[in-house]
């Protein structure tokens, strides 16, 4: 089943912050890290302090030779965009 690829705005990003429903965004790319908790060789804590946000600083000072693009290929929700300086 392929997944729908689309935009998500760094606010919506946002909310996707807990064990249950984490997603994060490196260098543009936003996933949905929630089934790949658990595999972690850091373990779950370690990778849930990059949860709802841009993590790409953070991944690339622990590993930036991990192929995450590749591991989390199925996880892609889709490129970050920008939040609407008009919305509301
Ligand atoms: C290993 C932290 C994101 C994949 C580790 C380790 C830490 C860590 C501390 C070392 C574990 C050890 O050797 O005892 C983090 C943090 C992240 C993050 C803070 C937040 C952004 C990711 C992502 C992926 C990933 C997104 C890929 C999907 C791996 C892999 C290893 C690892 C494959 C083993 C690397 C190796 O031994 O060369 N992580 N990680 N991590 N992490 Fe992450």
């Amino acid at each position: 089943v392929g997944g729908r690829i689309r935009p998500v705005s760094p606010t919506e990003l946002s909310l996707h912050n807990t064990q249950n429903n984490a997603w994060l965004a490196i260098r543009g790319r936003v996933y949905n890290i929630t089934h790949y908790l658990p595999f972690h060789p850091g373990g779950s804590e370690e990778l849930m302090r990059g949860a709802g946000m841009d993590a790409t600083e953070l991944f690339d000072k622990v590993h930036p030779w991990v192929n995450y693009d590749s591991l989390l290929a199925k996880c892609l929700v889709g490129p970050l965009s920008f939040d609407r300086p008009d919305a509301d």
